[in-house]
């Protein structure tokens, strides 16, 4: 049936991710900007009650999939009380975690059942963690990522392609899905305000399969049917425990298909990752006013691509995404 969350184009909007926190233990260059950002005033972030009370005003009108990010959504000293609350809903939890706080919430993570962890990991190698990071945790996070496995979490690794620092590492990232059974999920490097994008520095859903058809041999390659609602193409090589995907918001956008809608820490709806018109949902909220009919503008307002950027030039136009959120208050 169509809800306030199905838009003009029939998408129906059925997973909402949920930002926690502005804040972040790393600083990775392509979310941070490097002198930071204006953080919100702590009051105007969204309280667990109030996460859970907005959240629930989704789920009770569709939908069923809710992700937690940040910044760093371990964060927050109130996770293991978010979480708890979040459970009661008729929704499955996921999160996008840098990893580092992993074996501390481990415990509440298998209490409440939030099985699917999507971890950032851009290199295998200690010295590149941390020119890109600028934080030495490389060690911590592996260190975690076993532990997921071994506790059967199923684990996506999100690797945020870079010309000249982690492009010769795809192969290397693949081989590591012989043995274990993860997704690795190479991302194109997409433009968000102060992240220095640049149209070459991205490396393209194309380079990346060139390069692993000549190292697998095309006929190792194996297309595998992808997920419902879908950000990774994914693929196996034949005869590997885990596959890998690939996430081509800017050769090939995946819009027809977004079922994604999300709410930044302050409370704030966001009809798409590139679109800078966002309208609060939290202040209404405190005022005990209905927020139904904001969230129902703000779908109805959606555009059919990347924010209305339909062409490559204005994609590539770093001009163009100034005006947005850095990512790491959007969360990815
Ligand atoms: P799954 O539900 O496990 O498929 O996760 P996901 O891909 O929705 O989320 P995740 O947080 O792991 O994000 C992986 C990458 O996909 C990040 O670079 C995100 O920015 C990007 N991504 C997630 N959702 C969207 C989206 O709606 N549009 C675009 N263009 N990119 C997205
Ligand atoms: N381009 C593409 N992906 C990004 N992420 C963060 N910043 C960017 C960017 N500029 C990814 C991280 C994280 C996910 C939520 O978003 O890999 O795992
Ligand atoms: Fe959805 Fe916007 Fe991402 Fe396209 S770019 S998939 S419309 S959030």
């Amino acid at each position: 049936a169509n809800t306030i969350l199905t838009d003009d184009f029939g998408r129906k909007h059925n997973y909402l991710r949920i930002s926690l926190l502005e804040k972040c233990n790393l600083r990775c260059t392509y979310c941070m900007p490097a002198d930071g950002i204006a953080l919100s005033p702590k009051a105007s972030l969204m309280t667990a009650d109030e996460i859970f009370a907005i959240a629930q005003t989704f789920v009770k009108n569709g939908v069923d999939k809710i992700r937690l990010t940040g910044g760093e959504p371990l964060l927050r000293k109130d996770f293991p009380e978010i979480i708890a609350k979040l459970a009661t809903l008729e929704t499955s939890l996921s999160i996008t975690t840098n990893g580092i706080l992993i074996d501390r919430h481990m415990e509440v993570l298998k209490q409440y059942n939030v099985k699917k962890i999507n971890l950032s990991l851009d290199t295998l190698v200690s010295d590149k963690f941390h020119s890109i990071t600028l934080r030495n945790q490389f060690q911590k996070v592996i260190d975690n990522l076993h532990l997921l496995l071994n506790n059967d979490f199923q684990v996506k690794v999100n690797v945020v392609l870079i010309k000249d620092f982690n492009e010769n590492e795809i192969v290397d990232f693949i081989k590591l899905t012989e043995f274990l059974p993860l997704s690795i999920r190479f991302i194109e490097f997409m433009p968000f305000a102060g992240n220095e994008w640049d149209r070459s520095k991205m490396v393209s859903q194309n380079e990346i399969l060139s390069q692993v058809e000549n190292h697998f041999l095309t006929q190792n390659l194996q297309k595998l049917e992808d997920e419902k609602n879908f950000t990774a193409r994914t693929y196996k090589i034949k005869g590997f425990q885990g596959d890998f995907g690939i996430i081509s918001s800017i050769t090939n956008p995946f819009c027809d298909g977004c079922n994604r809608i999300r709410l930044t820490a302050n409370g704030k709806i966001k009809n798409c990752l590139f679109s800078n018109a966002e309208s609060d949902l939290l202040t209404p909220f405190r005022n005990g006013e209905s927020i139904e009919n904001l969230i129902s503008t703000s779908i109805k307002n959606k555009k059919k691509v990347r924010a209305g950027m339909t062409t490559v030039s204005e994609i590539n136009d770093p001009g163009l995404h100034f005006d947005n959120r850095s990512m790491i208050a959007i969360g990815g």
